[in-house]
């Protein structure tokens, strides 16, 4: 079969074509047993792209997926893995038949694919995962391990210093003959877990193709790095619009793609073109960066039971309770801002919005007469720090004239 190529038809048939022990990683990303028809428009609602995910039973839904499963067993070298995506749906399925036909023992890791969702238009709770089982042909696989950085909460000064067991078997800090401790090796990390926090596609994402289902190729990329090297085969049978082919591309990997579906092939062959690959800014710089909000400001927020927002110049946070049917938008003033500065900032943020109450705290005291002049239907609310302020002013001045009296 044709290497660095997508393939149209039935994976089920297109894999007889696979000669014995020549892949190195099979990926595969099927239909999950949802029995509907996923359907999705690209950006410019130019092109629908749809596969049927309908079967008559889930013992027909398994016998396809064995059958799959039992190509890849043959086709995989002896140091091949296969990695199958999946979720809730069928996973439990699944899991026995990859142990039926890859053998238990060769069982490696559940990895859970875990995303940020919003909303839950369904009773219970808001499902924010899938699940990629991971099999190996043998023991004798590939596997790179791979480092993610150490917490917050890890004192790497300890982690860098040896340990040792004592006589009483505790593991304590080894010291050399001088009494001080000794340093241990180099340290690169912790080393990847199976629970992976990796971005969905968001709808603006250059990558986005508008076919159904679509994986972001930064979860496919920490996969092949995990189990292939450069030069190595990669295969997907079910590769819609080709996202596992466009990261082992990315990484100098060899590719096999297959689809059923005259468009995805299309597709993917025009992304194998284009290579089109975004950066994600939460995974590069991590979520902290993302919240900028002060202890005060989130104070500020909580004391009035407000949710933070994070990156609005205009709105700081929105009421928890709504406000005439409408969301009531809290901007609070910053030290370098004018109270006629804040509130232009809050006004155009909840432009075009029909917020019927909008709310500014503010944090500084204010030329009096300046404030006069603003014609504002935003509702100044004064911290209670400032509010403080003024009256231990007041309380000064009346304390003065007193004396003065
Ligand atoms: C969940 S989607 C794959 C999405 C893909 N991972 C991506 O990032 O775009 C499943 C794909 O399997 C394809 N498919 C379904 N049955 C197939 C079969 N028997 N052989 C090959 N492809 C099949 C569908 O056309 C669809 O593109």
């Amino acid at each position: 079969m044709d290497i660095n190529n997508i393939i149209h038809g039935n994976c089920i048939e297109k894999l007889n074509d696979i000669d014995d022990n020549s892949v190195d990683l099979i990926y595969f990303d099927p239909p999950f047993f949802t029995q509907r028809k996923h359907t999705l428009t690209n950006k410019d609602n130019s092109k629908t792209f749809a596969f049927d995910d309908k079967y008559n039973s889930i013992e027909e839904y398994l016998s396809m997926i064995e059958r799959v499963i039992e190509q890849s067993k043959r086709i995989l070298k002896n140091t091949g893995s296969v990695f199958l995506h999946c979720d809730k749906t069928a996973s439990h399925h699944i899991r026995l038949v990859l142990d039926r036909v890859l053998g238990r023992d060769n069982f490696q890791s559940e990895i859970i694919w875990t995303y940020k969702r919003w909303s839950n238009a369904k009773k219970g709770l808001l499902n924010a995962h899938q699940v990629i089982f991971f099999y190996s042909k043998t023991q004798d696989f590939k596997f790179n391990t791979l480092y993610t950085d150490y917490s917050a909460t890890t004192n790497l000064d300890q982690i860098l210093q040896d340990r040792e067991r004592n006589a009483n078997g505790k593991s304590v800090y080894k010291r050399d003959e001088y009494g001080n401790t000794v340093l241990g090796k180099e340290k690169r990390g912790v080393p990847l877990s199976d629970v992976w926090e990796i971005p969905y596609l968001n709808p603006k994402a250059r990558e986005r193709t508008g076919y159904p289902t679509q994986k972001p190729v930064v979860l496919l990329t920490q996969l092949i790095n995990i189990a292939t090297d450069e030069g190595d085969l990669v295969l997907d049978p079910f590769c819609g619009s080709g996202t596992t082919c466009v990261a082992a591309k990315y990484l100098q990997r060899k590719y096999i793609g297959i689809d059923i579906s005259g468009d995805a092939v299309e597709l993917a062959k025009m992304r194998l073109e284009e290579m089109i690959i975004s950066e994600s800014n939460l995974l590069n710089k991590g979520v902290n960066e993302y919240y900028e909000k002060t202890e005060k400001e989130l104070a500020l927020l909580q004391n009035i039971n407000a949710f933070p927002v994070q990156r609005n110049s205009g709105i700081d946070g929105f009421l928890k309770e709504h406000f005439g049917g409408a969301p009531v938008p809290i901007k609070i003033q910053k030290e370098d801002e004018t109270l006629e500065d804040a509130i232009k900032k809050l006004e155009k943020s909840s432009h075009g919005k029909n917020y019927i109450m909008k709310i500014l705290i503010q944090t500084k005291e204010t030329n009096v007469s300046r404030l006069f002049r603003l014609e504002t239907d935003v509702t100044i609310l004064k911290s209670l720090e400032l509010q403080t302020k003024e009256l231990a002013n007041k309380n000064n001045k009346l304390r003065a004239a007193k004396v003065l009296q």
